[in-house]
Order: structure tokens, then sequence, then C-alpha cells
């Protein structure tokens, strides 16, 4: 039997942080043997924010590598770069020709980042079309992602829905799989808000690069609650919560294993046992990316057999699509 298919992405915008190890890119890297997974850098989606080109084409690249460096692998996984199959773009623009301007509006991300701005772009509001097409052009069974984007994964379905019904079948409704703890790593510098890559401030989150010293020092001062108990309680522990959810996600054990461990341990030292695994989990990862990204030849040939690949499967679906809603395709 065919595997089933999983597609996933994580945004060019730099700072690859541990929300996203914990949240996305570890998961990837369990199901790429059992699913067919099409991972890819999703540059078009960080051109939603200012960008600079000379950065982005770094971050672009850097996260390739990082993703490498994190376990996937080309000989399981389809890997590659959003831009360079352009059926992404063909397909979200008929997207947005079915998809009424209010359900986009109530997006929560849209919300919550056309708030912090003056101008609002339209590709911000779109941004959910071009997610549903980077999802439907492979038939995708399952997306495995972090909560924040479980919206963008409903917003998915009910256009596949849409087009279904006024088509013809034509996509497959895909699942989410979010992780049951570790789905959203909160800041470290305020457990109320998600980590992100766009924090104001670089002590919101450890960056998968960031030198030892670097996370010793962003860990060390990381935002605690009162009291002194290392105990699992979000809603009156939240910070300690989310310290102890990243180092089960980083460690492997169980946080009732770890509250019992760190039992009669005071907040200090169990920040300094947590900045100590993460530079020691990070390190590997760090080497295999300086590695991937001094031998840039051995990478860009990698990404560019995923772009083949990719293209095969999104030509087909396009094809179809382009002979449904009535395009000329002769
Ligand atoms: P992005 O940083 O927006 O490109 O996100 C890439 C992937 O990481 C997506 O699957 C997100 O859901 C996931 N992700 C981003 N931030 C977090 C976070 N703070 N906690 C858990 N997962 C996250
Ligand atoms: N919007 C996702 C994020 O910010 C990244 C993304 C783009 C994605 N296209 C996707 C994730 C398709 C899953 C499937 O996290």
């Amino acid at each position: 039997m065919a595997k089933e298919v999983i597609v996933s992405a994580i945004q060019a915008s730099g700072n690859v942080h541990i929300g996203n190890y914990i949240g996305a890119i570890q998961q990837f890297v369990k199901l790429q043997d059992k699913y067919q997974g099409y991972f890819f850098i999703a540059d078009l989606h960080a051109l939603t924010e200012p960008q600079d080109p000379e950065k982005l084409r770094k971050q672009i690249l850097d996260s390739a590598a990082l993703y490498m460096a994190c376990g996937l692998d080309p000989k399981e996984a389809v890997i590659f770069i959003q831009s360079q199959v352009p059926e992404h773009t063909e397909l979200g623009w008929i997207l947005n020709t079915i998809t009424p301007l209010g359900e986009l509006e109530r997006m929560t991300q849209f919300k919550d980042k056309s708030k912090k701005r003056k101008n609002i772009l339209a590709g911000l509001l779109n941004y959910p079309t071009l997610m549903a097409a980077d999802i439907l052009l492979y038939d995708a069974d399952l997306v495995p992602v972090g909560k924040d984007q479980s919206q963008h994964l409903e917003f998915t379905r009910t256009v596949a829905r849409k087009f279904n019904s006024k088509f013809g079948v034509t996509f497959k409704e895909p699942r989410a799989l979010l992780k049951k703890e570790g789905a959203l790593i909160m800041g470290l510098d305020n457990p109320s808000n998600k980590m992100a890559k766009s924090a104001q401030s670089p002590n919101n989150y450890i960056a998968i690069l960031d030198e030892p010293n670097e996370i010793q020092r962003k860990i060390k001062i990381a935002v605690t609650d009162s009291g002194k108990e290392i105990k699992y309680d979000p809603v009156k522990k939240p910070a300690i919560s989310n310290l102890l959810i990243i180092y089960s996600a980083m460690s492997g054990k169980s946080i009732k294993n770890l509250e019992s461990k760190f039992k009669e341990k005071t907040y200090a030292e169990f920040k300094s046992s947590l900045a100590d695994l993460l530079v020691e989990k990070l390190s590997p990862i760090q080497k295999e990316y300086k590695r991937l990204i001094e031998n840039k030849g051995e990478l860009l040939k990698v990404l560019n057999n995923g772009k083949e690949q990719a293209q095969k499967v999104a030509r087909t679906t396009m094809l179809d699509v382009r002979k449904k809603i009535g395009l000329l395709c002769e």
C-alpha cells in the first residue's frame, strides 16, 4: 500500500528556535520513515514580513541546512524550497478566488500580526490561501504543525471542501497532527506569548544555532513564577511549566519523572541543568549544520532534487485544477 502523505514547512524567517524544533521539526524527523513526507522552506510566507533580500537568501539556505542537521533525510523525504515550485503561488491565487474576505480577516494570526503594524499588507491577509495551496497540491493526509497553525489547517479543510463541491472532488481534506505536549512553547521572557522568531528581544527564544554561553545566559534570565517548587501547573506556574515541557521534549523524560528528579532542587539548579541539556542536544545539530553550509554544492543538489520531485506531483495536481475550473489547457 502507498504510504500516507505528510506535508509541512517552516518559514524562512531566520532564528529557527527550539519552539520550531519541538513543535515541528522533531515530529518531521520521527514521521519521515513511516510516511511520504514533503518538507519545505516557506520563503514566500516569510515575505509577509519585511525582509532584507541578502538576509533572506541566507535564511532560506540556513533553514534548509537546519532541516537536515536536525535529522531530515533527503533519501526518505522530499526537501525543497517553496518558491522553486511555482505551482504553490498558482494554486494559492486560485484558492483566493473562492475565499470570502471575512474568512481571512477572522484568522487569529492575521489579527495578531496586523495589530502590531500600521500598514497591513495584502500578503499577510492572503497567507492562509497560500498555505492551503502548499498542502493541497500534494494530497496531504496529515500536516504536523504546532498549535498556532491549527486554525490555518481548519481553513485548508474548508477551502478544499468548497473547491470540491464547486468543481468536483479534487482535493483530500488533510488532518492536523498536533503534539500533545510541546505543541506550543512559550517565550522565555514572557510565558503568556508563544516563542517566536519575530519576538522583539532575542531573550524570548533559544535559537538552534545559539552559542553555549548564549544558551546559558538566556536560560539563567528566563522568567520564573512565584514560589519555589518545580511543578507542572500551566495555570499557576506558566513559566516553570514551559521550562518543564522544553526539558521533557529535549530529554525524552516524562514531566512526572522530571518533577521528582527536581523535587528538592531550586529554580537555579533546575535552570542550570536545563541549560546544560540544551547545549548537549544542540551542539551535534550545530556541528552538522556547519558542515552542510560549508558544502553548499551538496546542499543545493539536495534542494534541486527535492524541487524536481515536488514539482512532478504539483504539476499533475495543477493540470487537474486548471481543467476543472475552465482554464485553457491545450
Ligand atoms: P514558523 O516559525 O512560523 O515558521 O513555524 C514553523 C513550525 O513551528 C510550525 O509548525 C509552527 O506551528 C511551529 N512553531 C512555531 N512557533 C512555535 C512555538 N512557539 N511552539 C511550538 N511550535 C511552534
Ligand atoms: N504557516 C506555517 C508556520 O508559520 C508554515 C507553513 C507554510 C506551513 N506552509 C505550510 C506549515 C504548509 C504546514 C503546511 O508555521
